[in-house]
């Protein structure tokens, strides 16, 4: 499955006073810059599950997510492309006037379909998943997140790609949801010399190694690769924002140009900057950090961004 106007994604260099101070090489996987509306591991998320959908002859995909979800926006735009009707099964309410994510998905064809928040925790039950989806059949499910046993193939090739790009690297640094990216870039990289960290972007999910684990046990994706989830900056939960995390953020556009959003990449590189101050990494470690794209979400963020930097601002 092929996506016109890809870019191949550059790897880009950080310089900081501390990576120097503690002897550390720190580059950017650029994932966020693959193409204008798919971004980062999205379409390689979803690029097997659309090949696999269409050889099936579905032509009705459908998927779940929350009112800002990269994955429907991305599965929207890549259902217009391939010629596929989208449903996206939104968690909560819908509300109107629409965000900016749902109102690309439904520019691009999607239908979306308010689930409440307590059917939507039902939603990988067989029997209560069946029910929901009688309405759109014959249709391809794709669960959450795009996070399936197609979403690790695909995102073994973001590994693959990284080891043709950089010669040698002892960290491969990935923020983490469902776990499905993670366990793909373990099954794709071949040196067992490079140790995956996964920062997880959510607050209690102490059975994503579970999940992981079980990713890889099956079609043999475990390459045996040392991995790890780093649960300690979720900055107070999914979607949440601490006061540490919008000041590393602003002081981070102060030395570079790669931008962050707070949902999945602020958190990683914050995460990755407090790991380089308690000295997690050895001297001389080379590490690189996937930047997953993205930023589309950023504009739903950035007046809840700007209200904490004001409470940031006011002395208590
Ligand atoms: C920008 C971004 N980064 C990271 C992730 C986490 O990926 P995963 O769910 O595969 O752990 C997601 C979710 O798909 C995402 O949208």
């Amino acid at each position: 499955m092929k996506l016109s106007n890809l870019i191949a994604p550059s790897i880009q260099g950080v310089s900081h006073p501390l990576l120097e101070e503690k002897a550390l090489r720190l580059m950017v996987s650029r994932q966020d810059l693959l193409h204008p509306k798919i971004s980062g591991n999205k379409w390689y998320k979803l690029k097997h599950n659309i090949a696999h959908a269409k050889a099936n002859g579905a032509h009705r995909l459908v998927s779940f997510g929350g009112a800002y979800s990269n994955h429907l926006h991305a599965l929207a735009y890549a259902g217009q492309l391939y010629d596929l009707d989208t449903i996206g099964l939104v968690r909560g309410e819908i509300v109107s006037p629409l965000n900016p994510t749902l109102q690309d998905a439904v520019d691009w064809g999607m239908q979306l379909i308010a689930v409440s928040r307590s059917e939507y925790r039902r939603r990988n039950e067989a029997d209560f998943l069946e029910q929901l989806i009688r309405p759109f059949e014959p249709c391809y499910v794709i669960p959450e997140g795009g996070a399936n046993l197609l979403a690790v193939k695909g995102c073994a090739e973001i590994a693959q790609d990284i080891e043709h790009q950089v010669d040698c690297f002892d960290y491969l640094c990935v923020p983490c949801g469902t776990g499905a990216t993670l366990a793909g870039l373990v099954s794709g990289l071949t040196s067992r010399q490079t140790k995956v960290l996964g920062f997880c972007a959510l607050k209690g999910l102490r059975d994503l190694e579970e999940k992981v684990t079980q990713l890889l046990s099956l079609n043999d994706y475990d390459s045996g690769v040392p991995w790890q989830v780093i649960h300690a900056y979720h900055c107070g939960g999914f979607a949440r924002v601490s006061p540490e995390l919008i000041q590393f953020m602003d002081r981070w556009q102060e030395f570079s140009d790669i931008p962050l959003e707070p949902i999945y990449t602020g958190k990683m590189m914050f995460g990755l900057f407090q790991l380089i101050e308690q000295n997690y990494f050895f001297p001389g470690s080379c590490i690189v950090a996937i930047h997953t794209g993205g930023l589309q979400g950023l504009r739903g963020m950035c007046e809840k961004l700007e209200r904490y930097r004001r409470q940031i601002e006011v002395p208590r």
